[in-house]
């Protein structure tokens, strides 16, 4: 994929166009939010300090493409994106998660972002390494610095060396020898014995947390890691095997985790994301104010200072927030943006509608996306040896029911295909795998036939779809 660096505000949106139908608004506000943040890092100091991310609101119907935008975003953005809930927060002091714990959680992402990255940059370096140790094994080094993790079995390799060790050249093309052996999988049977770093020796420890705990129980954690180190332990086993653990011990070695937790630090601060869904849950209306009503006022007050820029204390460093993006995103229906308290929003200067989706919307969510629906579901038939077959109307159909249904009962957007598809096809997932014919064509009759009675009944319907 082309870095998100370099991605044009119309290169995102063709790239969320491929899972998301509409919403053309909210599309093109998140490209150019995320382009922003690249042309700042492009603008020189002082002035780039001063630019602030323009932080959006997302607000449009439930079931209309506010988390999906944001899950595609996520990985489009290739920068450390989190995405959580609000109405997970509560006020410092009351039970739940406090609202620091989020530029915590981003930093974990960054670090395990960089962490991959080094890995795959040190691939390499690790395999080549880890195949010399076991070459090692099977060959000691005939003079200096025997390598003291790996422990030369005689049993299992005796018949094939022969290694007078004044002869180096000959050790040499021996080696070299083994190691296409090594290569070509010929010693894949044989065993051996080596001293390896277990995976998972650290003793667990969980500690129940409360609002503002979790970092001390990872801070325990860490220290209790350093109180009992990594057991290594002897065993025998395969080469094949021993090469894996060998490279994943290499690894673990060649990365240097103070250059990593360094560069996750400056990503988090320069392009972090925070999407922070179900906004409107803590968007009080004004009232008098007494319980949920002060805490969630409370929740939007703890908010302000990440928003606006503050230094939040996490286990790796400080992270300063100024810079980070914010992506809000609510339903509204029960309050308004201008229930936030007003300094929050003008920290988010951005709004978009996303509009409620219709029949021909659905057609499109069944079919387009690259993970649509149809296709989910003809890819599970296959597995089961059966060609589910679509017809155009039949589709049709299956869209003009979930209209029906959103209208007639509650208006859940595209997750209504959802149930409305499950539904159709219940008969045909349950008998799958003992049918004699193997196609299954799904016709506007069939899905009527499936649906008519439920969606008549409206108590039925309410249950069912
Ligand atoms: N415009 C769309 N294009 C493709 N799929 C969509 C679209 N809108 C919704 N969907 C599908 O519907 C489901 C629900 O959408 P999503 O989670 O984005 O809803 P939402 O807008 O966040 O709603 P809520 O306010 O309830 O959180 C997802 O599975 C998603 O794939
Ligand atoms: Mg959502």
């Amino acid at each position: 994929m082309i870095p998100a660096q370099s991605l044009t505000p119309k290169d995102i949106v063709a790239e969320l166009d491929k899972y998301i139908v509409g919403q053309a608004d909210a599309k093109r506000s998140v490209a150019i939010a995320l382009r922003n943040r690249w042309r700042r890092r492009q603008v020189p100091s002082p002035l780039r300090e001063e630019i602030a991310p323009k932080n959006i609101i997302m607000i449009g119907p439930t079931g209309v493409g506010k988390t999906e935008i944001a899950r595609r975003l996520a990985t489009l953005a290739q920068s450390p994106f989190f995405k959580v809930e609000a109405s997970k927060f509560t006020e410092v002091g009351y039970v739940g998660r406090d609202v620091e714990s989020m530029i915590r959680d981003l930093v974990e992402i960054a670090i395990s972002m960089v962490k991959e990255e080094e890995r795959t940059r040190l691939e390499g370096v690790a395999a080549a390494n880890a195949e010399e140790r076991i070459l090692d094994v099977l060959l000691p080094p005939v003079s200096a610095s025997p390598v003291q993790d790996a422990k030369y079995d005689m049993d299992s390799i005796t018949e094939s060396i022969h290694l007078p060790a004044e002869q180096s050249t000959e050790a040499d093309s021996t080696r070299e020898k083994f190691r296409d052996m090594l290569r070509s999988g010929k010693l894949d049977d044989r065993e051996i014995e080596l001293d390896l770093t277990e995976s998972n020796s650290m003793p667990m420890v969980e500690i129940m947390t409360t609002s503002g705990m979790e970092d001390m129980q990872s801070n325990l954690q860490d220290a209790f890691s350093k109180i009992f180190p990594k057991k290594k332990k002897k065993r025998k086993i395969k080469i094949p095997e021993a090469l894996n653990g060998l490279t994943r011990e290499e690894m673990e070695r060649l990365i240097d985790m103070d250059k990593v937790t360094k560069e996750a630090l400056k990503r988090t601060e320069e392009s972090g994301i925070i999407f922070l869904d179900e906004i409107d849950k803590v968007a009080a209306q004004r009232s008098g104010g007494h319980g949920p009503e002060v805490s969630r006022e409370g929740v939007q007050r703890d908010l302000l200072p990440i928003v606006e820029g503050s230094t939040v204390t996490t286990k790796y460093g400080m992270v300063k927030t100024d810079h980070i993006l914010f992506i809000a995103s609510g339903a509204f229906h029960m309050s308004k943006p201008s229930d936030l308290i007003p300094e929050l929003q003008g920290r988010f200067p951005i709004r978009v509608e996303l509009h409620s989706l219709g029949k021909e919307e659905f057609v499109r969510i069944l079919t387009e996306p690259e993970s649509a629906l149809v296709k989910q579901y003809v890819a599970m038939m296959a597995t089961e040896g059966i060609e589910l077959v679509f017809e155009a109307d039949g589709i049709d159909e299956l869209a003009a029911i979930a209209v029906e249904v959103n209208e007639k009962t509650e208006e859940i957007g595209a997750r209504r295909l959802h149930t409305v598809m499950e539904r159709v096809l219940d008969e045909l997932s349950f008998t799958a795998d003992e049918r004699d014919d193997k196609r299954f064509v799904v016709t506007a009759e069939y899905v009527k036939e499936q649906l008519q009675d439920v969606v008549e009944d409206r108590d039925l319907s309410r249950f069912i779809l």
